[in-house]
């Protein structure tokens, strides 16, 4: 009897070492605070990939001077730093050349190629914000070397499947043209409101910022994107080979400037979460549904809830996260979708936090209330 007593306790004390406290520090096997922020977990058998932009000290660490991380985990508790992923480049001719902007990336799996595709938020160069590119990488296995291989702005030439009449044809393409004439601002702005922005897009492609990537139940990926100035997000369908775009696309959440979207399925529903454009600072977050990926999709209050004690910030600016990715259900997550979030350090960007949560779910809501561990 004692010694069954002994075993559970000691089966707790593993556990409660084992876990991590929501917003501190979270250490990998060797001790080091993990270093993948923004980023996703991937479920390959029955290892997990975490990963991550590998920021550096300082606000230097805002800029990709490394790449992509990844670690390894059977348990989502002890991680293994596997080292680089996706490796930045010394040639400052590459499109990731050392110092550009490197955030957000996703990886999948490709049912079709047996290849792991990953794709990232990507402005080239030493400027800040304009380019707004996605890069996409590929690698024969989870700890990559993924290797880059273009970066562009999608769906160049093609009109969204779900827009309506009146911003179709030449007239629209007119009053687009000239919308976007002036400069217009990549956060909430009177002239953004009234802007017509996606049919100019169409002229070298659409804006891609803050993103995620999502595999439906069909083998079918989607690429989710901040568009149009971060106004409005994208649904691309991806190509079966997970490379590239095939033009059929839908626009959500239509002027309502929804950066860091995280999605998942349930029951029937699909829950998308993101956040206001207020740069590195925390905001209210929010989150919508739809019966279909494809939408209509309706906007939802702020499924946080709770206060974090670390630094005394409740729902109203999202525990001082943002929201990056969302993990399916499986033993290790004991059978909860599993909402992730930053809590960024722009100052010293590599003392960036983490915040994982589970999902509760409704009859077609969703909360994520507030807990001291993972
Ligand atoms: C908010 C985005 O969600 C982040 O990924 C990053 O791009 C910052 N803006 C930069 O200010």
């Amino acid at each position: 009897m004692d010694r069954i007593c002994f075993t559970v306790l000691a089966a707790a004390a593993a556990m409660a070492a084992a876990a991590f406290e929501n917003g501190g520090i979270w250490p990998d096997s060797g001790g080091v605070h993990i270093n993948a922020h923004g980023g996703c977990v991937l479920q390959d058998g029955g290892t997990y990939y975490w990963y991550g932009e590998h920021k550096i000290a300082g606000g230097a660490g805002n800029r990709a001077h490394v790449g992509v991380g990844v670690y390894s985990s059977e348990d989502l508790h002890e991680w293994k730093n596997l080292g680089v992923a996706l490796a930045v480049s010394d040639d400052p001719a590459s499109d990731i050349a050392k110092g550009c902007i490197l955030e957000r990336p996703k990886v999948l799996k490709c049912p079709k190629t047996g290849k792991y595709v990953m794709y990232f938020h990507l402005e080239r160069g030493n400027g800040g914000y304009s380019d707004a590119r996605v890069g996409i990488a590929e690698a024969d296995a989870p700890e990559g070397p993924f290797k880059f291989i273009r970066a562009l702005r999608p769906t160049p030439g093609t009109a969204p499947q779900n827009a309506p009449a009146d911003e179709l044809g030449e007239e629209a393409m007119q009053k687009s043209l000239a919308d976007t004439a002036k400069p217009v601002s990549n956060g909430p702005s009177e002239a953004g409101m009234k802007a017509l922005l996606w049919p100019a897009h169409t002229r070298g492609g659409q804006h891609c910022r803050d993103m995620t990537l999502f595999l439906e139940d069909d083998g079918t990926a989607y690429h989710i994107h901040s568009s149009e100035h971060n106004s409005t997000l994208h649904i691309d369908e991806l190509t079966d080979d997970f490379l590239g775009y095939t033009g059929r696309w839908w626009r959500m959440a239509v002027k309502d400037w929804t950066e860091a979207p995280a999605i998942c399925k349930h029951d029937g529903w699909y829950y998308l979460i993101g956040s206001g454009c207020t740069g590195w600072k925390p905001n209210e977050a929010r989150y919508y549904r739809a019966r279909k990926i494809t939408g209509p999709w309706e906007r939802m209050g702020n499924p946080a809830s709770g206060i974090n004690p670390l630094n005394g910030i409740g729902p109203a600016l999202t525990w001082g996260g943002q929201s990056y990715y969302i993990l399916q259900p499986s033993k290790a997550t004991g059978g909860r979708h599993i909402a992730m979030f930053d809590i960024w350090r722009p100052q010293n960007a590599i003392d960036g936090r983490y915040v994982w949560l589970p999902v509760e779910f409704g009859d077609g809501t969703i909360s994520i209330p507030w807990k001291n561990e993972f």
